[in-house]
């Protein structure tokens, strides 16, 4: 099925994931507004679509500037957010004005613009320490962090904005997301991008914990995929659904394949636990398969493959 929307905005189009979201979108031939305020995101990740686009510096806590970027558009792609846990911990505040009121302005351009289909980003961060494992989207969430509970929220908001309004509002639970352009800068940034540019630097990562935790690392690609095939779906408004890959990684055997695909040999040092860090997350993925028609592509080996290739030639 073809692309059904022409005028598209991606929020946080210039972070990690939300880059290679619009080089699909290009690629389908969509006309792309981003509105990134660019606290996280970077304007190089764009490099290879600057030209096809049209960027707008703003910030989702300021509706005008929402409302301005939503005109004329007939979908929406809600990336924007303070990503990291442990921020949101020590500015639950600034979190709830930006993820969680930021999120409902989003809903509310919508909803003055006509825009008639919206694609939130959440996160598996919802389901907290829930013990069930694999998880799926019928468990009690059980949030643990202003992060979490702010992405929750703007899940209600979602549900909402279609049975209040009849926007097509679809919210997608990302698991561990990596690849390209995922910026290891920070302590908190995810696992992947903290390895391997310990690994081309040739010094050893820190292991939080026995390293014996595990994440269903799914591979950005295949996120671009599940968000273009929410856009299209007719069966999932006001739904929340898993993105992930099924099957799950120890963090241990993480480094030891970064070692072999880097060819360093290192041993890791370990340190107590991170608070709060959770034993083991996995995706169900059986409503994305059955609602969306969703099946990752890529294998870990390949998209770490790639992941090397691109932190090589960015180090
Ligand atoms: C990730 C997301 C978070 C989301 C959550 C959902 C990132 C950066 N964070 O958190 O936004 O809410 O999934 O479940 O993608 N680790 C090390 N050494 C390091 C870094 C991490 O051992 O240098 C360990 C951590 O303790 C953890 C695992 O690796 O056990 C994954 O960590 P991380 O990539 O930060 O992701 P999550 O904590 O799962």
């Amino acid at each position: 099925m073809k692309f059904p929307f022409k005028k598209v905005l991606v929020t946080g189009g210039a972070g990690f994931i939300g880059s290679h979201l619009i080089e699909a979108l290009v690629a389908e031939g969509c006309q792309v507004t981003v509105l990134d305020n660019l606290s996280s995101g970077h304007i190089s990740n764009l490099d290879s679509v600057i030209d096809y686009i049209s960027f707008c510096r703003g910030d989702i806590r300021d509706l005008p500037t929402i409302e301005e970027a939503a005109r004329d558009c007939e979908a929406i792609f809600h990336l924007a957010a303070m990503v990291s846990v442990p921020q949101t911990v020590e500015r639950p505040l600034e979190s709830a004005a930006i993820n969680d009121l930021g999120t409902l302005q989003i809903f509310e351009a919508a909803r003055n613009n006509n825009v008639g289909c919206a694609v939130y980003i959440s996160s598996s961060a919802i389901y907290g320490d829930e013990p069930q494992s694999p998880k799926h989207e019928g468990m009690n969430p059980k949030p643990l962090s202003p992060y979490a509970v702010h992405k929750l929220s703007g899940e209600y908001y979602a549900r909402l904005y279609h049975e209040l309004y009849k926007i097509k509002t679809t919210s997608l639970r990302l698991f561990n997301v990596f690849g390209p352009r995922q910026d290891p800068s920070s302590p908190y940034s995810g696992v992947i991008s903290i390895f391997m540019s310990k690994a081309i630097a040739k010094s050893p990562p820190t292991i939080y914990g026995d390293g014996n935790q595990s994440r269903d690392f799914v591979y950005v690609k295949d996120v671009v995929k599940a968000c273009l095939l929410a856009a299209k779906a007719e069966n999932t408004a006001g739904i929340a659904v898993n993105v992930g890959t099924g099957s799950s990684l120890e963090i241990n055997r993480l480094w030891e394949m970064i070692c072999q695909i880097t060819g360093v040999k290192i041993k890791p040092q370990y340190m107590s636990p991170r608070p709060g860090d959770i034993l083991e997350s996995v995706a169900d993925l059986q409503r994305a398969k059955s609602l969306l028609g969703f099946e990752p592509e890529y294998s870990f080996e390949k998209g770490l493959a790639h992941t090397f290739e691109w932190y090589k030639r960015n180090r």
